[in-house]
């Protein structure tokens, strides 16, 4: 993976220090303070989509650590938070979120359901997430000559971190409307433009570091299992369902090689590659390295072994019970991981060993590019 940084057009020093950063301790100290904007779905979402509807998720959601719902689809942290704690960050406050939010490390605008296409449902696609931020920075620039607004200074900006987590809803929904996987990977190209366009336009505002994780295994998911799966025969050595998790590599091959492209074009940009279907993946097929027991199992549903997933008895209806010890299971809710899972995931990508080119999130958000 090292050869790769080769590769990356921008000075080579600094790339240096980037992956070996013990060698430029001056480089390294001088910029402490890490900046992070975040773009994406209910994988990163930490209120948004309830802030935004004006809905409440009720409990069980939020019982570990905030001990509140808080909007999260989770009993507690989502990977997103894990990582804003391990860079002495307080937590990203939802974009979208009017009372009480802190934007002085940056702004985290995922929502829940996001696609990168605006849907009936979900207005807040990748791209009107972009212009989101476009309209935080004018903002935050238009206040700052009035001492008041976010404390993101125009250094901070270009030197933020700008992480995307989408596609995941792109390839359900596409196999949802019973394409086929020729039908799913042809509508591929399309999905990737528009990441690549709302990265460039990013770009075009300033932003030089992107960080873009890649898509998960969506067929290990106890919804994607209880919902779609109609013969045992689909089900992959794992009893996942193949279509959904080969859909997903099909996905994360095009955003790989998007990655490449853009690494070329950008030249005055790092555009690193995440692989959380590697991580993700580990979970399910090793879960008892992590004290996880049901991996396939949700731990807030309905209906017992072997999903414990009913539709309209999902997790936050009535009809719906937590498990006793959520830290055993991978799922929450039959779609997003539980807080234990997201703290495993969140330390793996900040291990730097899922990233292309071979960069630690900790040094790529303290270095200082301009
Ligand atoms: C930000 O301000 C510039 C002019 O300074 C304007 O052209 C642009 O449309 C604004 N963007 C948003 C999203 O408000
Ligand atoms: C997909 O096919 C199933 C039957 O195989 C059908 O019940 C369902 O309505 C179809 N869904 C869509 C969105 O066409
Ligand atoms: C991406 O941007 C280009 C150039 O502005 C535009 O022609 C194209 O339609 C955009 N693609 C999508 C999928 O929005
Ligand atoms: C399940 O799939 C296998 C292999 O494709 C097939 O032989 C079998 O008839 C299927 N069972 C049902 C219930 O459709």
């Amino acid at each position: 993976m090292r050869d790769q940084c080769a590769k990356v057009h921008l000075q080579f020093a600094f790339k240096l220090c980037l992956s070996l950063s013990a060698l430029c301790p001056a480089l390294s100290l001088a910029h402490s303070k890490c900046v992070l904007f975040n773009f994406g779905d209910s994988n990163t979402d930490p209120g948004a989509l309830m802030a935004a509807l004006g809905l409440y998720l009720g409990p069980p959601s939020g019982q570990q650590f905030f001990h509140r719902p808080t909007g999260r689809f989770c009993n507690g942290r989502l990977y997103i938070d894990f990582i804003c704690q391990n860079l002495k960050m307080d937590l990203l406050s939802a974009y979208l979120e009017s009372s009480g939010s802190d934007f002085t490390y940056g702004v985290n605008f995922a929502v829940s359901g996001a696609s990168t296409e605006v849907s009936l449902y979900i207005p807040f696609s990748l791209s009107t997430q972009a212009g989101q931020f476009g309209h935080f920075q004018n903002r935050t620039r238009e206040l700052r000559r009035r001492g008041t607004g976010a404390k993101i200074s125009e250094k901070e900006f270009n030197n933020a971190v700008y992480s995307v987590d989408i596609g995941q809803n792109d390839v359900n929904l596409a196999l949802v409307a019973n394409s086929s996987y020729q039908q799913v990977v042809d509508k591929l190209p399309i999905i990737l433009e528009r990441i690549e366009n709302s990265t460039k336009a990013l770009h075009k505002l300033g932003a030089r570091k992107f960080w873009i994780y890649n898509t998960g295994p969506l067929g290990c998911l106890p919804q994607t299992l209880a919902l779609r799966k109609k013969n045992d025969s689909e089900l992959d050595e794992l009893g996942c369902l193949a279509l959904y998790n080969n859909a997903a590599k099909a996905f994360n091959e095009g955003l790989s090689k998007l990655c490449d492209n853009m690494r070329l074009e950008l030249k005055d940009a790092i555009v690193v590659y995440v692989d959380m279907y590697a991580i993700k993946y580990d979970l399910f097929a090793n879960p008892a390295k992590y004290g996880f027991k049901n991996p396939l199992m949700a731990c807030c549903g309905n209906g017992g072994p072997p999903y414990n997933y009913v539709d309209k008895k999902t997790c936050g209806e009535p009809t719906a019970n937590a498990c006793i010890d959520p830290s055993q299971y991978v799922s929450w809710d039959g779609v997003h991981y539980t807080e234990a899972a997201n703290a495993v995931i969140a330390s793996k990508i900040m291990s730097g060993e899922y990233s292309k080119p071979y960069l630690k999130l900790e040094s790529f958000c303290k270095e200082v590019l301009f």
